[in-house]
């Protein structure tokens, strides 16, 4: 196992990452400081609830515990006002206090959804993250969490950090192909702001983490959490630098709203808008040609696609982003490429120019 920290003085807390994980929830609530006496809640959904709730439940129940779940439904529709309602009664009639602690058993739905149960129930208690997919090594660490509007994504939420991150890396031979690449969007972009060298170490071991080769796996958990909890720890309420973890998402969530949060997963989203951004800056003058090639060619090693999507057009794209929350008064603030490894915020970016790239990957897209 190893762990690290996000350090954020009286509200830092350890990730750990390892195998058989979930078995030894019991010992890190003892050390996170959470006693019998306080009750738990676990939160999951539909698909993870048949393989991994029941032990939980019951190694926790062993220990002392008192605790109850509920189940909702798979995928980002659960981040919702009507599931955030449905499960906020269950809490309640279940007869949670004050002391009570929230575990989010799953991706990143769960564990934003469950976070946002946590930060709003009696004003906030707290809650611990179980990450169950791959892309959740980022969703899991830095305490935003959130239910979206049909208008945009994430709109309505806050900023609650957990006690504690367990990552059981065993819970990823589950994870079905299309949502191991929907991870692999985040590990990606945690390469693209901050590392040159994890890009290229993702370019070699493509085949392998592919595969879910174990330690290899484990170690690009590691490096991405490693990324994440160093940015948060120096802005967690994003003024400034925690922006750069936007990187393709302003595009990304215009994608998602359209849809109505079907058709593309979160991490399809991103990498489609991590493409364009890259388009964008190359035509910008911001980055030396090639820049864009690589960052699509290495996306698509993943099985992530990086052009435009069907049935969706520019317009409406552009529209969309101007709800994103990143479009500060009208405005387009971007997080755009330097060069592979280095992003950086660009403000008042020109409307007709990011038309031009989004028309431009629609053209090649119809022939
Ligand atoms: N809070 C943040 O900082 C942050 C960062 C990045 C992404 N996010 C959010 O995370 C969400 C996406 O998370 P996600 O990609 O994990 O999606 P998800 O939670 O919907 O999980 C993807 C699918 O895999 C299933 N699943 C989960 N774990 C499984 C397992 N071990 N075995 C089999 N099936 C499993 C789920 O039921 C779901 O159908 C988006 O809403 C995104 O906005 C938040
Ligand atoms: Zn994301």
């Amino acid at each position: 196992m190893k762990t690290l920290r996000v350090e954020l003085g009286e509200r830092s807390y350890p990730i750990h990452i390892g195998k058989n994980l979930l078995s030894r929830v019991p010992a890190f609530l003892t050390e996170a400081g959470v006693s019998v006496k306080q009750m738990l809640y676990v939160i999951t959904d539909e698909n993870v609830a048949p393989l991994y709730l029941e032990p939980l439940l019951q190694s926790l129940r062993e220990s002392g515990y008192t605790v109850h779940s509920s189940v909702v439904a798979g995928g980002e529709q659960a981040k919702s006002f009507h599931v955030f309602e449905r499960v906020m009664g269950e809490v309640i009639a279940a007869g949670l206090d004050r002391k009570s602690v929230i575990l989010a058993l799953g991706g990143g739905v769960v564990g934003d959804l469950s976070g946002f149960v946590a930060a709003s129930f009696m004003r906030g208690i707290p809650f611990i993250q179980l990450p169950t997919t791959l892309l959740a090594h980022d969703s899991s660490v830095g305490g935003k969490v959130a239910i979206n509007h049909k208008l945009g994504k994430n709109l309505i939420g806050a900023f609650h950090q957990p006690l504690a991150v367990i990552y059981d890396t065993d819970t990823l031979t589950s994870l079905p192909r299309r949502e191991v690449a929907a991870g692999f969007a985040e590990v990606v972009k945690h390469g693209l702001i901050s590392a040159e060298e994890f890009v290229a170490w993702l370019e070699e071991n493509a085949e392998a983490l592919n595969q879910l080769e174990p330690e290899l796996i484990a170690t690009a958990i590691e490096r991405g959490c490693a990324i994440k909890a160093q940015i948060v720890s120096e802005d967690e309420t994003e003024q400034d630098t925690r922006a750069l973890l936007n990187l393709g998402h302003t595009f990304g969530h215009a994608f998602e709203a359209i849809a109505a949060y079907s058709q593309l997963n979160h991490g399809e989203a991103i990498s489609i808008g991590m493409g364009l951004a890259s388009e964008l800056a190359e035509k910008m003058g911001l980055c030396e040609q090639g820049v864009s090639e690589r960052t699509k060619r290495l996306l698509a090693r993943y099985h992530l696609p990086t052009e435009w999507p069907d049935g969706f057009d520019p317009y409406d794209v552009l529209e969309a982003m101007r709800r994103d929350k990143k479009g500060v008064a009208g405005r387009f603030n971007l997080i755009l490429p330097r060069t592979i490894g280095k992003v950086e915020i660009v403000k008042n970016v020109d409307e007709a120019l990011i038309l031009q790239v989004m028309r431009e990957s629609a053209g090649r897209r119809q022939k």
